[in-house]
């Protein structure tokens, strides 16, 4: 069968950056940089930019292209590639299916609230429930009816999870129609249009939230240039907190998707002469504009505006969920036209959730496709019935920590492991000669040569440090003696992470069928 490829540069720099900004740009990293410091969170966060992501982002996007060479699409088969010799080290690489599609199983049910949303903001259920009402009696409103849609507690508006499940359902549909088309007809092609549409809401609303007059006259303080130096201001203090370089290097981690396995993937339909080391760039700077410009304009500044230093301080405490859909709507509440409005942030947040989510469902569908023949469409259906029928343990058993688990396991965890072992085969084992000159290879620019100790010396040390401090700072405990986990969701905790071993055991066992099934191959050929 021959290999699937981009249909231009711009579609897989587009497909990247697709990946790459997501909810995690426009939820995430304003609630993050309000909560770490301010102004102050940019330098940890610019330093990981420079020492951890843009390594990771140019050895992945090289790594992809190397393996895809060799007609391998996802990391089992690339390790296996770039250290031979070494049995066991294809199994490490099932991080790199593995960590994406336990993302996937709770990113795309938050990202099915969105369209609900959508839907709500629209026909003017979300303003119904806010009119009238004082901003803390409207907060409660919204939290309510978060929770009732949720399915948590039922309600004057929900009697039960059927609305979300019914969201959730279009969304999986769409997603899995997209991966139906494969990589050129399928991911490409939405992210064509879907990241213009992206950036185009995205400056509508900033716009807009600039334009915002002085809403309260006897408060002339609450504006948006004060919103945005609450959130910029820096707060020098907060540079001696290790907590804050963690929480930074984490934002760097989940908003490029590095250490997900999903820019392997991705890379891996280039053909060995295209470039990486310039389109690797251009999306990473694409996400940078989108976070730090878009994403940093839209909901703290506004709430601000509206809602004065307090209530914000109170706002970017409670999290990235009740930044999309407890405090936006309160904002675009007070705004004319907010319908429309209303519309326009959830739909910014859905294109950028659908264009991030399939690429987390890629590797799976890939490494079907690559080690066990199956086509395109066959592969789509069992990842889609197998990850649809573990998406159930997520909705039904929000309330008792499950997506908070998985969350656990696929980010905290899996990116840094992930990534720590990817650095190590690149600049290490396969030697950092040669992999300086395979990312270089039909390159359109030189990266610079003090590059080539950052990524050998600077990146794997910082890498460690991250994993061995998270680790001691309750990473451990958390892991092998479930530490703050609460007495009432002790099973469903258990159970979930029966699930995960199980999943991954799975994994792992299909890659050792899948080298057998090569070998027997190879011997009769
Ligand atoms: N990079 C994706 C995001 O920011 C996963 O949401």
């Amino acid at each position: 069968m021959a290999r699937e490829r981009w249909g231009s540069k711009l579609g897989v720099i587009l497909a990247v950056a697709g990946s790459a900004i997501g909810l995690g740009n426009f939820l995430r990293f304003p609630g993050q940089a309000a909560q770490n410091g301010g102004g102050a969170f940019l330098i940890p966060y610019f330093v990981a930019l420079f020492l951890l992501g843009l390594p990771m982002i140019w050895i992945e996007w090289t790594v992809g292209r190397f393996g895809g060479g060799f007609g391998h699409s996802t990391a089992p088969g690339m390790f296996h590639t770039l250290w031979n010799k070494n049995r066991f080290i294809k199994y490490f690489g099932v991080i790199g299916i593995f960590g994406p599609a336990v993302i996937f199983i709770y990113y795309i049910y938050v990202e099915s609230w969105i369209l609900g949303y959508a839907w709500f903001a629209v026909t003017g259920q979300l303003n119904a429930c806010i009119e009238g009402r004082s901003f803390e009696q409207a907060t409660l409103a919204m939290k309510d009816f978060l929770r009732g849609y949720q399915g948590a507690a039922p309600n004057e508006h929900f009697s039960g999870i059927g609305p979300a499940y019914l969201f959730f359902v279009l969304t999986f549909a769409t997603n899995l129609l997209i991966l139906y088309g494969g990589v050129q007809r399928g991911i490409e092609a939405v992210c064509k249009y879907g990241l213009p549409v992206l950036f185009v809401l995205g400056i509508v609303l900033m716009v807009r939230v600039f334009t915002i007059a002085t809403p309260d006259p006897r408060k002339p303080d609450w504006n948006v240039v004060n919103g945005l130096g609450f959130l910029w201001n820096p707060d020098w203090s907060a540079l001696g907190s290790g907590q804050v370089w963690l929480a930074a290097a984490g934002q760097i981690f989940f908003t490029l998707s590095v250490g997900f396995g999903v820019i392997l993937t991705y890379a891996s339909y280039l053909t060995p002469k295209d470039d990486v080391a310039l389109s690797g760039l251009t999306a990473a700077a694409a996400n940078e504009a989108a976070e730090v410009i878009i994403g940093g304009s839209i909901v703290i500044p506004a709430a601000f505006a509206f809602f004065g230093a307090a209530a914000t301080a109170e706002i970017a405490r409670a999290g990235t969920f009740d930044l999309g859909f407890v405090t936006m709507p309160l904002v675009l509440q007070r705004m004319a036209f907010s319908e429309l409005l209303g519309l326009a942030w959830f739909l910014l947040l859905f294109v950028a959730g659908v264009t991030s989510s399939i690429s987390l469902a890629q590797p799976a569908i890939a490494f079907l496709e690559d080690e066990f023949g199956l086509s395109k469409k066959e592969a789509t259906l069992v990842f889609g019935l197998n990850t649809f029928t573990l998406c159930h343990g997520v909705i039904f058993f929000m309330g008792n920590g499950v997506m908070d688990e998985l969350d656990f396991w696929g980010v905290n965890l899996c990116l840094v492991l992930f990534a720590t072992v990817e650095i190590f085969l690149f600049a290490w084992v396969f030697g950092m000669d040669r992999a300086w000159t395979e990312l270089h290879a039909g390159s359109d620019i030189t990266i610079p040569p003090f590059y080539r100790w950052i990524i050998k010396y600077v990146t794997p040390a910082v890498l460690l440090t991250i994993f061995i401090s998270w680790l001691v700072q309750g990473g451990f405990e958390k892991i092998f003696m479930m530490k703050d986990v609460p007495e009432k969701d002790f099973y469903y905790i258990l159970g979930t992470r029966l699930a995960l071993v199980a999943m991954f055991a799975n994994l792992a066992l299909l890659v050792r069928f899948a080298w057998k099934r090569r070998r027997s191959g190879e011997a009769a050929a």
